[in-house]
Order: C-alpha cells, then sequence, then structure tokens
C-alpha cells in the first residue's frame, strides 16, 4: 500500500433505507440483498439496511443482509424508544460489524410531535443512547432536523449522546435547508464546542430539496465530518439524498483541495447506479452527474474535436473511471453464451446457470429483431427479465394493436393468469390505453395509474423502448419496467409487471411496512 497524507472519509450508504423510504422505490427482499451485496463488494464502509421495527420484510431483510456481510458494517435504524432498538439489535447482531443508528426530531417542530419538553427529551435521549450501547458497541445517534435546531440544544443533546455512549454523532439536514458555508460551519462548532467531540465521529446527513445535498456534504466534511450519508443515485424521498457517486467522485477528481480519501472502489459505480435504478423503478436522469447517460458524452462538433485530439480537453475524469466501457457496441447474433455471461458481468450481473439460459433467449430474440446490440440494450432486457423473475402471476402471452388515425384503437390480448390462458378485445383512446383496458378486463383491479414514462434505450428506429410504470392501490405502491422494440408490448409488460408486484404486496399485506409513528418517538 502507497502511504497517503489524506484523511479518510467513511461512506454511509442508505440506499436501502432513506433511498427505500422513497414512495414506489419498495424493493423486494432478494434486491435488497443483491444491492447490499454489491455496496459491501464497492468498498461502502456502513450499509444501512433497512429500519427493522418498520415491517416484518424490513426486519428480515436486515437480519439477512447482517448474516451475508463481508467487510462492512451493517446499521440499523431505531426510533427513541426501547421496542425500536431491541428489535434493531435482533437485525443486525449477527453482522460481522453491527451498528444501532437510533434518533429523534431535536428541532421546535419535531419535539412538538411527541410533546416532550427539552428536558424530557433529553431524558429520552440519554436512556435510549445508553440502552443501544449496552447492546451493541457502534452506536450512532441522529438529532432528526438538526439544522433548525437551536444552536444551545443542539449542543446539549450531542453531549448528552457522546455521554451516553454514541460512537458517531450525525448531524441531519432532513428538509435539505441548509446551505454549504452552513453545513461546514456547524459541524466545525459543534466539534469545537462539545465535550467528548474528540471521541466520536461526526457524520453528515443531506437531504436535496434546494439542490445543495452534494455540495452540503462535502462542505460538512471540510468543517471536520469524517463521514457522509449518502445513496445511490441520490435515491430518497423528494428531491433525495447526496448522491454517492457524486461526493465520491468529487474526492476523487478534485483531491488538489478536497485531501481525503474513502475505501470505495469507483469502478463498480455505473453498475450499481444502473442495478438501483432498475430495481427501484427510479430512471436517471441523463443529464445527472456522473451516471446519467449523457455524462460522458460529446455532442458539439468543437467538443469532439477536443475529445479526438486530447481527451482531457473536455473530460475531467475518465469512463473507465467509473466502470462504463469506451465503447458500447458490444454484441450481435451469433455471440455465444459465455461472451454474453462475460458481457453481463461488466455490467454488473453475475448470473448463475439458469438465469443465463432464460437471459440468453432473450438475447437471442432481441437480436433476431435489432441488427447492433448495445450495453443499454442488454441492461434493459436485464431490468425485464428481473422484475418478471418468480413473481408472473400475470404474463403477457399474445397482443396485437389496431392503432392509427382511425378510431377506436384497439388491444386484442391473450394474458395468462396463474397458468390460464384468457382473451379479450378492448379499445380506448390510442394502443396503449386500450391494451390496458384490455388487461383490467382480464384482471379487474383498482390500481391507479400514477406515472407512464417511455424511454428509447439507443438511438434508431429498431431502438428498443424502456417503459416505466407507477401503479398504486390503498396506499401500496407498486411500480413496473419493461423493454422492447415494440413500444406497446413493452407497455403491456410494464404494465403486467406492476400488478405482478401487487399481487405479492397484496398477499403479504400482514407484514406491510406499518406507517411508524414519529410519536413512538422520531
Ligand atoms: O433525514 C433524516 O433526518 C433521517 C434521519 C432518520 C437520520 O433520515
Ligand atoms: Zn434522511
Amino acid at each position: 500500500m502507497t502511504p497517503t497524507s489524506k484523511d479518510r472519509v467513511k461512506i454511509f450508504d442508505t440506499t436501502l433505507r432513506d433511498g427505500e423510504q422513497s414512495p414506489g422505490a419498495t424493493m423486494t427482499h432478494a434486491e435488497k440483498l443483491e444491492i447490499a451485496s454489491m455496496l459491501d463488494e464497492m468498498g461502502v464502509d456502513i450499509i444501512e439496511a433497512g429500519f427493522p421495527i418498520a415491517s416484518d420484510g424490513d426486519f428480515e431483510a436486515v437480519r439477512d443482509i447482517a448474516k451475508l456481510s463481508r467487510e462492512a458494517t451493517i446499521c440499523g435504524l431505531a426510533r427513541a424508544n426501547l421496542t425500536d432498538i431491541d428489535r434493531c439489535w435482533e437485525a443486525v447482531r449477527e453482522a460481522k460489524r453491527p451498528r444501532i443508528h437510533t434518533f429523534i426530531g431535536t428541532s421546535p417542530l419535531h419535539r412538538a410531535i411527541p410533546n416532550l419538553t427539552m428536558d424530557e427529551m433529553a431524558e429520552r435521549i440519554h436512556q435510549t443512547v445508553s440502552h443501544a450501547r449496552n447492546l451493541c458497541e457502534d452506536v450512532q445517534w441522529s438529532p432528526m432536523d438538526a439544522t433548525r435546531t437551536e444552536w444551545d440544544y443542539l449542543k446539549r443533546v450531542v453531549e448528552i449522546a457522546i455521554k451516553a455512549g454514541a460512537t458517531t454523532i450525525n448531524i441531519p439536514d432532513t428538509v435539505g435547508y441548509t446551505a454549504p458555508v452552513e453545513s461546514a460551519d456547524l459541524i466545525r462548532r459543534l466539534i469545537a464546542n462539545v465535550d467528548g467531540a474528540e471521541n466520536v465521529t461526526f457524520a453528515t446527513h443531506c437531504h436535496n430539496d434546494l439542490g445543495m445535498a452534494t455540495a452540503n456534504a462535502l462542505a460538512a466534511v471540510d468543517g471536520g465530518a469524517r463521514q457522509i450519508e449518502c445513496t445511490i443515485n441520490g435515491l430518497g424521498e423528494r428531491a433525495g439524498n447526496t448522491a454517492l457517486e457524486e461526493v465520491v467522485m468529487a474526492m476523487r477528481v478534485r483531491g488538489d483541495i478536497m485531501p481525503y480519501e474513502t475505501g470505495v472502489d469507483t469502478t463498480k459505480i455505473m453498475a450499481i447506479s444502473r442495478r438501483v435504478a432498475t430495481v427501484s423503478g427510479f430512471q436517471v436522469q441523463p443529464n445527472k452527474a456522473i451516471v446519467g447517460k449523457n455524462a460522458f458524452a460529446h455532442e458539439s462538433g468543437i467538443h469532439q474535436d477536443g475529445m479526438l485530439k486530447n481527451a482531457e480537453t473536455f473530460e475531467i475524469m475518465r469512463p473507465s473511471d467509473i466502470g462504463l466501457a469506451e465503447t458500447s457496441l458490444v454484441m450481435g447474433k451469433h455471440s455465444g453464451r459465455a461472451a454474453l455471461r462475460a458481457k453481463l458481468k461488466d455490467l454488473g450481473h453475475d448470473l448463475g446457470d439458469n438465469q443465463l439460459k432464460d437471459v440468453f433467449v432473450r438475447f437471442k430474440a432481441l437480436a433476431d429483431r435489432k441488427k447492433e446490440v448495445y450495453d443499454e440494450d442488454l441492461i434493459a432486457l436485464m431490468s425485464d427479465a428481473s422484475v418478471e423473475a418468480g413473481n408472473e402471476h400475470l404474463k403477457v402471452k399474445f397482443l396485437r394493436v389496431i392503432c392509427g388515425t382511425e378510431a377506436p384503437q384497439s388491444a386484442d390480448l391473450t394474458l395468462t393468469v396463474n397458468g390460464v390462458d384468457h382473451q379479450v378485445t378492448a379499445t380506448g383512446d390510442g394502443p396503449v390505453d386500450a391494451t390496458f383496458n384490455a388487461v383490467k378486463q382480464i384482471f379487474p383491479h383498482n390500481a391507479r395509474l400514477q406515472l407512464y414514462q417511455v424511454h428509447a434505450v439507443t438511438e434508431g428506429t429498431d431502438a428498443q423502448a424502456t417503459v416505466s410504470v407507477r401503479m398504486e392501490e390503498d396506499g401500496r405502491i407498486v411500480t413496473g419496467q419493461s423493454a422492447d422494440t415494440d413500444t406497446v408490448v413493452a407497455s403491456a409488460k410494464a404494465y403486467v409487471s406492476a400488478l405482478n408486484r401487487l399481487v405479492v404486496r397484496r398477499e403479504k399485506v400482514g407484514s406491510d411496512r406499518k406507517e411508524v409513528s414519529y410519536k413512538d418517538v422520531g
């Protein structure tokens, strides 16, 4: 190892907790395990795997992630009550490195919810952090809405948490209110004024409501924070959290003014970004920093000319730094199974023999329809295959639509429901509407379509379309995705895939996530 004078900043990933809290981003158990394994593999220091008290499903996911963990610390979230903390400990205790993260809202607005006086809340913090510390060596404490908490009270409660045994103090900007200069200043003041500050790690947890989450997190590091809380693709409620890929790459590219290092293998960024986009159903915007489709695309003539002469003229980092292949033209219909397996591994999908067999059949069908198969096509193909895996109560067997200038447009659909074929013809306002009406005739439901989005995966008229849908039924939000060279077929499959997820959610109704109330106390 080469000696380095750079300070180490720990990366705490909360994609599976704060990210998954985003309405509609719910992941299956298997998907959570897969993302956790990728995070561990890429060198993330701490994985916040979930909120064990929220549901049996959350508990089981945290417990299984803990059992399978290798290097990363596995953390669970708990409100400031003993039941939450005990449940959290049950979930994380088998990790190689377990952590309990307990929190309470300390700002005036948040104190009003459980209706605690300042003194009562201070007492509660002491009691719950001590309890957590009696169970676990590694305890993180967060004063939720810290950036809107009165300075004197914040200082007081942070000192109490440290005395009670917290080893990490996280300072959340819960509503994305703070600005970089304040973010740095707050951490600096806490470190300078809090008794016992030298014995703990200060962490920063920023939300992106004003688009400043990355800047605020980096400013906090400048102020002395040595742990950044973040999510892949900036996933998270409302405008999301600090994006892991942004802070990690910023510290790497601008090491001259931010002399910090992380343990993250940046070449694994692209693969996990794509996987999180697929399993969460939240597509990455094309112009998103680092992982957007256009982040390394140079359209203008001047840029292209400069790039050809010397890539550094317009590139501050190389695509390969984040694991993006230089060329994305990959395969055609003569490519074999071994080549497909190797290519998919590069893209972050390590397939077993059975899954490869299924994907290979889909790949061949695609290669027959499409001259050139790009990385993006394979990624879309994988999102399709994995969404359907194991959850196929409903399956599109046959679809033919009549569309054009003459109404009514109609869809002739055969849908397999639990192994039995059903056929209908339905009309609608356009071919997609007709198709969705046909699905609804065969499989009546009350789910409301909240979002319908179509993306062209690559260029050209033979490009695949990726369709994403989001649906809501009785507060349960599910997403579905599918890709096909035929947009209406992709739409039908995406719609059906969301319904498949809904069926699974209905079956687990007893174990669905409860709306955890902050009265209990958060
Ligand atoms: O944003 C926030 O305050 C949180 C806490 C639970 C740490 O996510
Ligand atoms: Zn948060």
